[in-house]
């Protein structure tokens, strides 16, 4: 297999990381985004790599094989000492390396670091239709905890999210 290096997002990575985040919501249905929907200036996405590398409870991951980006995935903490111990995880991966554990080292990595941080929990929401991703989470150690209904909508259709906690502290 190719070689996978996986490490923090720098700054510099920033024009990079919205060219990949224009391609990998052209690749699925079941991001935030779709093809060319991430329109956040190079500047504003620098800003947000360096918040999220000097919070104490975020970190942005990326995935790379050639030098190139192919796989991103981010703990965003939460603010304010009641919540600070909790952080809401996203990741995606390209559709050419879909399949591939790519996913699987992303989250093993981020969360040892998680673990680093002194998180407590992490949570995240996946569209129910969403197979791929929830035998993944679930296989990482993520309990089912609710339903948001009607929480997602894409190609004119509402759909159920559901919401997923792993503890940490087990
Ligand atoms: C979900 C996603 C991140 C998974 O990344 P990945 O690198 O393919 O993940 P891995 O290869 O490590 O693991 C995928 C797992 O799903 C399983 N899987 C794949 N398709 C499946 C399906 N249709 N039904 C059930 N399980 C499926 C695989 O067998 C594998 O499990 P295993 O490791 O036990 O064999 C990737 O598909 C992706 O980026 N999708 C688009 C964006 C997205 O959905 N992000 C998550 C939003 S909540």
């Amino acid at each position: 297999m190719e070689n996978i290096v996986i490490r923090e997002a720098e700054t510099d990575d920033a024009e990079e990381m919205i060219a990949y985040l224009n391609i990998v919501g052209g690749e699925s249905d079941n991001l935030m985004h779709g093809a060319d929907g991430f329109k956040a200036p190079v500047e504003a996405v620098k800003r947000r790599i360096q918040a999220q590398h000097d919070a104490a409870n975020s970190i942005i991951l990326i995935a790379l094989a050639g030098g190139k980006i192919i796989a991103r995935a981010e703990l965003d903490g939460y603010p304010g000492a009641r919540l600070r111990h909790n952080a809401k995880f996203s990741i995606s991966v390209r559709k050419d390396y879909w399949n591939r554990k790519i996913g699987t080292m992303l989250m093993t990595e981020i969360i040892e670091c998680a673990k680093k941080m002194k998180l407590h929990n992490i949570e995240l929401e996946v569209v129910a239709a969403n197979k791929a991703a929830i035998a993944l989470y679930h296989k990482m150690g993520f309990s089912d905890v609710g339903v948001y209904r009607n929480y997602w909508f894409a190609n004119d259709v509402y759909s159920d999210a559901i919401v997923m906690q792993k503890s940490l502290e087990d």
